[in-house]
């Protein structure tokens, strides 16, 4: 009796853990790489190793005989756009990259970074004057070209045809892409999903990068916390999320504002998209980590640092109140969104498709499973409406932030 007890027992506790460990949920940067949980330090490591190679690569290219480059963790691999291999040739050979070489793919490309980044300036300056309706430029090196991407609705619009005849009259020749953003038969903003998680209890004053804050114009997702040099303490967030009103915390997976937050005291919408929401109630206690409550086991991911992403092709992660936590891939370090009234430039283009509420919401990159680095907040981008894969998120810098709003500095876990 008492050994079958036993044995059943054993049983079912073999059957529990692997059944748990079946189903224990991929963390966002596994379902990126398309790889198991337990490689991800792995891989983290080799885009660390890829990125440094990248940009010992970078001193030594020139912007004549190369057309950009782009590290790809799953191949552990740069590819580098090249328009002259004696050039590459004598690259390979010189002594800060020689170790590195089978780290190295050099690539047949037509695009000189010289005539992209030129040919890119003007565009730039062209969207500047027209500000078409959604609209955003970048740089591919993937691909070696410029994409202006662009919302099939709004192609025809007044500012949107008269921007692409200039591209064209100078013959320059990008990538035009098109996406179906708008839902056809209704053009309300998206639901919220999940169901009300009822009482919050003490949880509920906690607020983390990430989470929803909702205002009478809706909802949008705090970016970080940051601090001003006489200590103030602020929720940063997009500056187009602005309303005169107050802010409330909404947790995700919740229907329903729990507590006030405080007002929105000081915003842009250029020429960076950033608004601060002044803590004004007392009872809120700001966390200077990033939500990801999908995970059983990393559920709240310190910020440690502001170190930027330098490479085409790392990772960047979001966490917003519709997303929850999702992963891309670095498109181009430097872009432009037109919204039809406001015009940004040097942001980071992320393929990443966010949900719009997202607004705000942390821009990250993973240093360890647990400790993640601020690369800045999301600004918007384009996405198809009726799928829930393709899209660009557009990605104000901390940098750009910390330029303009000289007076803060984001609160980092010691
Ligand atoms: C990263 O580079 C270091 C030093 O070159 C090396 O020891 C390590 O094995 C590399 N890691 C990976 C994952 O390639
Ligand atoms: C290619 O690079 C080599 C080596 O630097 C240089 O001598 C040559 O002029 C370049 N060719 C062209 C077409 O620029
Ligand atoms: C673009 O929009 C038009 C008009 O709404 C539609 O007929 C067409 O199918 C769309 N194009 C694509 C590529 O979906
Ligand atoms: C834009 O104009 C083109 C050509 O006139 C037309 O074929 C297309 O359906 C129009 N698209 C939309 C979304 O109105
Ligand atoms: C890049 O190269 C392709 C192929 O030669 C060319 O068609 C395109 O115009 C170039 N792009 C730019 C922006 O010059
Ligand atoms: C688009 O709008 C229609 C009509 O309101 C609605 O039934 C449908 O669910 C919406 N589609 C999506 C993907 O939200
Ligand atoms: C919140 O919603 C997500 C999916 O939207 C779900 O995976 C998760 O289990 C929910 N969390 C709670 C606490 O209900």
């Amino acid at each position: 009796m008492k050994s079958t007890y036993i044995l059943m027992f054993i049983f079912m506790l073999s059957n529990y853990l692997t059944v748990h460990s079946q189903e224990e949920p991929k963390e966002p940067l596994a379902k990126l790489w398309n790889i198991e949980n337990d490689e991800i330090l792995k891989y983290l490591s080799i885009e660390k190793n890829l990125s440094i190679v990248d940009n010992i690569l970078k001193s030594l290219l020139d912007d004549v005989n190369f057309g950009g480059t782009n590290i790809n963790v799953i191949k552990n691999m740069i590819f580098i756009n090249t328009l002259n291999f004696t050039k590459a040739a004598e690259i390979k050979t010189s002594i800060e990259i020689r170790q590195y070489i089978s780290l190295l793919n050099f690539i047949r490309a037509d695009n000189s970074t010289a005539k992209l980044s030129s040919r890119f300036q003007d565009i730039d300056n062209l969207a500047k004057s027209y500000i078409p309706k959604y609209c955003m430029g970048y740089i591919n090196s993937e691909i070696n070209n410029i994409i202006i991407a662009s919302c099939n609705e709004t192609r025809n619009e007044t500012s949107n045809t008269a921007f692409i005849n200039a591209i064209n009259d100078r013959m320059y020749y990008p990538i035009f892409t098109y996406y179906n953003c708008f839902n056809r038969s209704n053009n309300e903003v998206s639901k919220r999903k999940g169901g009300d998680i009822g009482k919050v209890g003490d949880i509920g004053n906690r607020i983390l990068a990430g989470d929803g804050i909702e205002s009478d114009e809706g909802t949008c997702s705090a970016g970080f916390l940051a601090r001003s040099h006489s200590n103030i303490k602020y929720i940063a967030t997009a500056g187009h999320c602005y309303n005169p009103g107050s802010y409330y915390l909404l947790p995700w997976n919740s229907t329903t504002s729990t507590v006030l937050i405080g007002e929105m005291q000081n915003y842009l919408v250029e020429p960076i998209d950033f608004g601060l929401i002044y803590i004004g109630n007392p009872i809120i206690q700001p966390v200077p980590s990033v939500r990801n409550t999908d995970s059983e086991r990393y559920n709240e991911l310190p910020i440690e640092d502001i170190i930027s992403v330098s490479s085409n092709g790392a990772h960047l992660c979001l966490s917003g109140f519709f997303s929850h936590v999702r992963c891309g891939y670095v498109t181009a370090l430097n872009g432009f969104t037109s919204d039809g009234e406001v015009h940004n430039n040097n942001i980071i283009v992320v393929n990443l498709r966010y949900i719009p509420g997202d607004s705000g919401g942390p821009i990250f990159s993973y240093k360890d499973l647990t400790h993640v680095s601020l690369n800045g907040i999301l600004r918007g981008g384009l996405f198809d409406f009726h799928d829930n894969i393709n899209g660009i998120a557009g990605v104000i810098t901390i940098n750009s932030i910390l330029s303009v709003f000289n007076f803060l500095e984001v609160v980092t876990v010691p």
